[in-house]
């Protein structure tokens, strides 16, 4: 293999930077107006290059432009075609401007936009869990610590800790879009440039609300899409975490739940199967995602400043991640709009497991006084009975518990009942079904005003 093939080899990126075509297009068409607008540009020069660059955009939107990876990257693609299409004019379009500046561009731009499909697919699973969350807020299921039975609270409450945690996702995205407001086009290679450029004018014609305020950040800043990776590895791995829940609860031993059957995979030879495929690779794919942030720490850390080639690999992780993403996000949004729930098998085990025996012991404490250490001495020793002779806590007599403490009076029996245990517990954020519909509410407007 000759020497120019394996420089060709190792250094195009057209066979994925093709995807900033759009962007690149857009930025150059600023890029073309900001100097006709300076004078740097003659009116017909300008309009030529604008009229070429449409040409091109129609090329590859419909899918006939040629990239070509002798001509090593997308800029390189559209400048050249631009070139063929108008002749000489086009080489006037690179005027104060360098791939520098172009790529941060594009790539930023790139950014911005998965950022903001991120936020709508986001607010569409959350509208879904809302949904879902309402139907149940009063549909006992026992809660877990160390996937040990600890205390019954509402299905509603369960899906409503997931809704927290895409708002606050959301709110992520928010942050990282008011970072990625300043416009790196004017930085040139990474200096600035001795032409009178109009830097505003292309920052607001492209939809951001400034300059970058230093053109060496402009052109070797790459944490916008750090913040990118970072929002989405906590996104996966919220949907990592719901994934695994789908997947414990939809066991036959758990029973809490049947996954939509069109979103489950059959087994070649046992037909009682359905597989939680789709909600493994949620699971699965958070695993590139995390991996996706790293590289691309790792691509920076040692870089002094401005830009060296190494910067090129900044781009397939986060494309990686944003089409991982996109269909897990898809994915979860319809296992969870169509979750055939078990509500009678969900109850029926938050009244075994001692699920209530905490509730016993506050009886104790509120209605003899007792301290809560003592009476969590009690309510043990009468679990430890219960489990003796193989019942659960509502199954023992007033009598039976009146061995371990006299004291204890028909009313402490009727503190295991699960739908006063959880309907008592109305403390800010509780799982009390009232708290709960106040929480939908409240969740509700903070997902339709973007947070
Ligand atoms: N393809 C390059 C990249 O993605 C574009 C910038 C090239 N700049 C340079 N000085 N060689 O980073």
């Amino acid at each position: 293999m000759g020497a120019s093939q394996i420089l060709e080899d190792i250094n195009a990126s057209v066979d994925f930077d093709h995807r900033l075509a759009q962007y690149d297009i857009e930025g150059s068409i600023a890029h073309a107006k900001m100097l006709e607008h300076v004078g740097i540009l003659t009116a017909e020069d300008s309009a030529q290059i604008q009229s070429g660059l449409l040409q091109i955009a129609e090329e590859v939107s419909g899918g006939i432009f040629e990239f070509k990876r002798e001509l090593e990257d997308v800029h390189m693609n559209v400048e050249s075609r631009l070139q063929q299409i108008i002749g000489p004019a086009a080489g006037r379009l690179h005027t104060a401007r360098s791939r520098n500046d172009q790529v941060a561009l594009d790539f930023k731009m790139w950014t911005r936009a998965a950022l903001e499909s991120l936020d709508e697919q986001l607010s569409n699973v959350v509208d879904v869990l809302l949904q879902r969350a309402q139907q149940h807020h009063a549909d006992i299921m026992p809660g877990f610590t160390h996937l040990q039975c600890a205390q019954p609270i509402t299905f509603g409450h369960h899906l409503m800790a997931y809704v927290e945690m895409f708002l606050r996702d959301r709110s992520r995205v928010k942050d990282a879009l008011a970072r990625i407001s300043e416009c790196p086009l004017g930085a040139a290679a990474l200096a600035g440039t001795s032409y009178p450029i109009d830097s505003q004018f292309t920052a607001s014609a492209l939809g951001f609300s400034r300059p970058c305020r230093n053109s060496i950040d402009a052109v070797s800043d790459r944490d916008f899409a750090l913040d990118y990776l970072f929002t989405a590895s906590t996104v996966s791995m919220h949907l990592s975490r719901l994934a695994e829940e789908l997947i414990i609860w939809s066991t036959t031993q758990f029973g809490f739940a049947r996954l939509p059957e069109q979103l489950t995979a059959g087994s070649s030879i046992m037909p009682q199967k359905r597989n939680p495929d789709p909600a493994e690779l949620i699971r699965a794919k958070s695993a590139r995602v995390f991996g996706n942030l790293q590289t691309l720490l790792v691509v920076l850390k040692g870089l002094p400043l401005a830009y060296f080639k190494d910067m090129q690999e900044d781009k397939e992780p986060v494309f990686d991640t944003a089409d991982s993403l996109r269909l897990c996000l898809r994915a979860m949004t319809a296992i969870v709009e169509g979750l055939e729930v078990n509500t009678k098998r969900m109850r029926s085990d938050a009244t075994s497991g001692f699920a209530t025996a905490t509730d016993l012991a506050d009886w104790l404490v509120r209605g003899l006084g007792l301290p809560f250490r003592e009476a969590h001495g009690i309510t043990g020793r009468i679990v430890r009975l219960a489990e003796a002779a193989q019942l659960e806590l509502h199954e023992l007599t007033l009598e039976q518990m009146q061995t371990v403490d006299p004291r204890i009076q028909e009313d402490g029996l009727k503190a295991l009942d699960v739908d006063r245990a959880t309907a008592a517990r109305l403390s800010a954020g509780g799982t009390s079904p009232v708290r709960v519909l106040e929480a939908i509410d409240e969740a509700k407007q903070r997902n339709t005003s973007r947070n």
